[in-house]
């Protein structure tokens, strides 16, 4: 068995210098069994490109303040050239731009007009994930957007400060496109951050960190089949690199004090665990959803997929230092992460301290108490089971056969409601996670989660949030408070985004 993996993973090009630890090597063997499957097992670890020079500038996605252009948003969808790899361009997906998109700044109270422009020569969507807008203009796996066509959705803002993300959702295709680097950043502005004293001048002292991992061919092409091998479907895909704001080994320049960096994990599978190389505290001041009552000093912070949290990182001390990862502990060997298959952590940016001072020195006391919601008050009590083992569900494909990946036994159908809720309601959902962790995202709602694995949230997941890992079960509080039609109802899925093309999705109505 461990023959055949090593050398599987030697014919997909993947550098072997890894003694695997029995306890990882167990893990990971026992669930390929578990799955009756052996194949490649592409990615399955991260390595930092060598050597490591963190000599490339990290790049900004352009800021476009829908505001200050009448809130009319234009998005154009299209394929481009992007090196990652520094001297290798290769083709990326981007919006209005090679790779990745804008971050799109929208106030709360304005209605913005959004024109999406489909130039790719195949069908996409473009989903506002975290922003709170009815059905008809989610833009989930019903709002196609035919190639050549044009998307014109009308987004009412009215929600907290927060941060929040656009990607497309179209059903079975979603993962690669995502992969291929449609990912871009909703700011959602309610005039807090003044107030509050927090930094906010973009790209300065307010920076955005998106982090991806992806696998990369010699030529710097991205590694991603448009079938994936029945692993990559169970266990989502994992790249062998990491990437920031679409780059491997960025620093950026910081003013010396406080900075405000907005972490997105838009990974399509795998959980980053965050710090700084000097283990140095940071405190989390938001997460998916807005801001948490007070700042949360951590030392290390767990992001699963399509999560977001903000984070005041003091930079007054001047000294350069590394952003790292550690392995993804809940994938056992698919998650490690060093070249050597130990458990250590890879640095994946640097951050270099210049001598303008920050505007903002002292981490505020206090931010926004979260709206309260009242956990007796639940209407109905669902339950969500989600699991990786294949579940009858069946996905004809032109090589052959895919498997479903399910919901409560039932793997995604487009034709079905499986849920109705009554707008202006509460519900507890309970999420029960079978096979491995899943981070669990529902559409048009935010939750409090109200237990992990029968334990109350730590401090920095105790807000309102629109995606959670759920390693074993999670009860959560979920608020609806848009509408959503038959025709164009809300989607809930692991955010896993194989699993979710595999089927992992369910569909609400909301009246
Ligand atoms: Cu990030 Cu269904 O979405
Ligand atoms: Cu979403
Ligand atoms: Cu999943």
């Amino acid at each position: 068995m461990r023959t055949r993996l090593l050398n599987r993973r030697a014919g997909k090009g993947l550098v072997l210098r890894s003694t695997l630890n029995r306890r990882q090597f167990a893990i990971g063997s026992a669930a390929i069994m578990s799955g009756g499957l052996i194949g490649g097992l592409v990615g399955s670890r991260l390595a930092q490109g060598d050597p490591l020079r963190f000599d490339r500038h990290l790049p900004i996605p352009p800021l476009i303040d829908a505001n200050g252009q009448g809130n009319a948003v234009k998005l154009k969808v299209s394929s481009g050239r992007h090196a990652f790899v520094r001297g290798k361009p290769t083709q990326a997906y981007g919006y209005s731009g090679p790779v990745l998109g804008p971050a799109i700044r929208m106030r709360c109270g304005d209605e913005v007009q959004m024109t999406v422009e489909n130039a790719l020569g195949f069908d996409t969507t473009v989903h506002w994930h975290g922003l709170l807008v009815p059905g008809d203009v989610d833009g989930g796996p019903h709002q196609v957007i035919k190639p050549g066509g044009t998307w014109r959705p009308r987004l009412k803002i009215d929600q907290a400060a927060s941060t929040a993300w656009f990607h497309p959702h179209l059903h079975h295709d979603t993962a690669r496109q995502v992969y291929m680097g449609l990912t871009g950043l909703i700011i959602v502005d309610d005039g807090s951050d003044a107030r509050l004293g927090l930094p906010h001048t973009y790209g300065i002292d307010d920076v955005p960190i998106i982090i991806q991992d992806r696998s990369f061919d010699s030529d710097g092409s991205l590694l991603y089949d448009r079938e994936p091998d029945p692993q990559t479907i169970q266990y989502g895909s994992r790249g062998s690199t990491i990437i920031v704001n679409g780059v491997v080994s960025p620093f950026a320049k910081v003013p010396s004090g406080l900075v405000r960096l907005r972490i997105l994990n838009a990974a399509n599978a795998q959980n980053f665990d965050l710090r700084f190389s000097d283990r140095r505290e940071f405190r989390v001041i938001a997460s998916d959803a807005g801001f948490l009552s007070t700042p949360v000093p951590m030392r290390q912070l767990r992001i699963s997929p399509a999560e977001r949290f903000e984070i005041l990182v003091d930079f007054a001390d001047r000294k350069p230092v590394m952003l790292e990862t550690g392995p993804d502990t809940l994938m056992g060997i698919f998650g490690a992460v060093s070249p050597d298959g130990s458990a250590d952590f890879v640095p994946i940016m640097r951050f270099e301290p210049t001598k303008m001072a920050a505007t903002v020195k002292d981490f505020p006391a206090r931010l926004v108490e979260p709206v309260a919601a009242d956990s007796e008050k639940f209407v109905r009590r669902r339950q969500f089971v989600l699991d990786s083992g294949i579940c009858g569900g069946k996905r004809p494909t032109e090589m052959g056969i895919l498997p479903g990946l399910c919901i409560n036994g039932k793997t995604h159908d487009l034709n079905r409601i499986d849920v109705e809720t009554k707008l202006g309601t509460l519900e507890v959902w309970e999420i029960v996670s079978l096979g491995m962790a899943h981070p669990f995202h529902a559409h048009g709602a935010s939750f409090r989660v109200l237990s992990l694995a029968g334990a109350p949230p730590p401090a920095h997941l105790a807000g309102w949030k629109d995606v959670v890992l759920v390693e074993d079960r999670a009860e959560l509080l979920v608020a609806f408070s848009r509408p959503a039609t038959r025709e164009h109802p809300f989607m809930y899925h692991c955010h896993i985004l194989e699993h979710e093309d595999a089927g992992m999705m369910g569909q609400y109505v909301c009246a």
